[in-house]
């Protein structure tokens, strides 16, 4: 699918190549490669991320349209240090007006391994005070936290985050683009229990092989993330752009001073008149919980997707059979805590007899933690994908295991 939002020939031209990083959550690198190439943008997978080069533009769009990627870095330096002072003198050449705006000040996210120059605080202060002495403004520090996995509050998102990481002696220094994270769509005010990020319940939805001509059910859907995600690929809903009216959220780079508003504009134009007006097939969610399905259908109607899901209370053992045959997505329960573990061999044995009895030529796609779990399910599945949920490691299997 290539998107027909945006015109390639209006990036030509408009200046010169940058190296952009697109973060992603581990193994989500390769879906986030195939995002951008649909962008046609021609990116290189590295660990923890993509990367590519290009004008400006490719990262207003990259912004506008993954789906996956957790953040996008812009490259700002990068040079060898083994000492403070060499350290100072490099840090000293670099122009860091172009990443930062006139107000919301700048904060830092250090992390150095393998490198003589090892504590990160004092790392972090040098920057501090060469960002601060340069730009004539106070430079927060953070406490080394990750910026792949940091989920920012609004008041610190407001602030320019620079990522810096040494690695054999190798620093390099990186401007964030996106603010707040891009999980963050906006539509997710109200949380079920063990929610799914959004950009993972994204990415098993295009890992799965599920394409939105087919119906999509999550019977254990919390607060919805599936459906509302699925229902956002459906239309071509860019994800920043998941409310009633379709206006974009903010990002970092809207307050770097060389912003081209105009520019922005046509690309979220484009976006928008490529919306479609409706899912061509059902998109349905139940859980038992009432309280998951309130928070679902809020969900959806911040999203803007209201009329595209259903979400109904009803226990797994009330899923009814239907005529048409579709995809089966959902994230199960793991069952971190003991104690739950018979409850959890009962509800993936359920699952099994539901394929078995009523859905017998559905598809699936489950995100799994453990399989001893799974195989109460039946089987055969093929993995798709690893990574992590909630700091859990878990893939995301397919398969059709109602089939004889
Ligand atoms: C891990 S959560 C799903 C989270 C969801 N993907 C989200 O984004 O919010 C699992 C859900 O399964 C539901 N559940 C557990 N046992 C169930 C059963 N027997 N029938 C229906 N729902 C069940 C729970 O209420 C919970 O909301």
């Amino acid at each position: 699918m290539t998107l027909a939002t945006h015109d390639p020939r209006a990036l030509e031209g408009r200046d010169t190549a940058t190296t952009f990083f697109a973060v992603t959550a581990p193994g989500l690198e390769e879906l986030v490669a195939a995002e951008l190439r649909d962008l046609d943008i021609a990116g290189v997978v590295e660990r923890g991320g993509v990367s590519w080069s290009g004008p400006l533009g490719t990262m207003y769009l990259a912004s506008l349209h993954l789906r996956t990627a957790s953040r996008i870095l812009v490259r700002v330096s990068e040079f060898k240090a083994r000492s403070f002072i060499e350290l100072e003198r490099h840090l000293r050449r670099i122009d860091w007006t172009p990443f930062v705006g006139s107000s919301g000040g700048v904060r830092l996210r250090v992390t150095s391994r393998k490198s003589r120059l090892y504590h990160q605080g004092a790392i972090e202060e040098r920057f501090a005070r060469e960002i601060g002495g340069a730009l004539g403004m106070e430079v927060g520090t953070s406490g080394g936290r990750r910026d792949d996995e940091d989920d920012s509050s609004d008041a610190e998102n407001e602030a320019q985050l620079f990522v810096v990481r040494f690695h054999r002696d190798r620093c390099l220094v990186s401007a964030d683009s996106s603010g707040a994270l891009l999980h963050r769509r906006g539509y997710r005010r109200a949380v079920a229990r063990a929610p799914l990020r959004e950009t993972l319940a994204a990415a098993v939805l295009l890992a799965s092989g599920w394409t939105p001509d087919q119906p999509l059910l999550d019977p254990l859907c919390g607060s919805g993330t599936i459906p509302i995600e699925g229902a956002l690929l459906a239309r071509r809903i860019p994800p920043p752009m998941a409310n009633p009216t379709h206006a974009p959220r903010g990002f970092a780079f809207q307050h770097w001073p060389d912003f081209d508003p105009s520019f922005w504009d046509r690309i979220v134009g484009a976006a928008r008149a490529a919306i479609r007006h409706d899912a061509p097939a059902a998109l349905l969610g139940s859980d038992r919980d009432a309280g998951a399905i309130e928070a679902a259908w809020g969900n959806a109607r911040r999203a803007g997707v209201e009329a595209d899901v259903h979400f109904d209370t009803r226990p797994l053992s009330a899923i009814e059979a239907t005529p048409t045959k579709g995809w089966l997505i959902s994230n199960p329960p793991y069952g971190v805590r003991v104690g739950e573990r018979r409850d959890l061999r009962n509800l993936y044995a359920s699952l099994g007899n539901l394929f078995r009895s009523r859905l017998s030529d559905w598809n699936t796609a489950l995100i799994a933690a453990d399989d001893s779990l799974l195989r109460e399910v039946g089987g055969p599945f093929a993995e798709v994908l690893r990574t992590r949920n909630g700091g859990i490691p878990v893939k995301v299997v397919v398969g059709r295991p109602g089939s004889r």
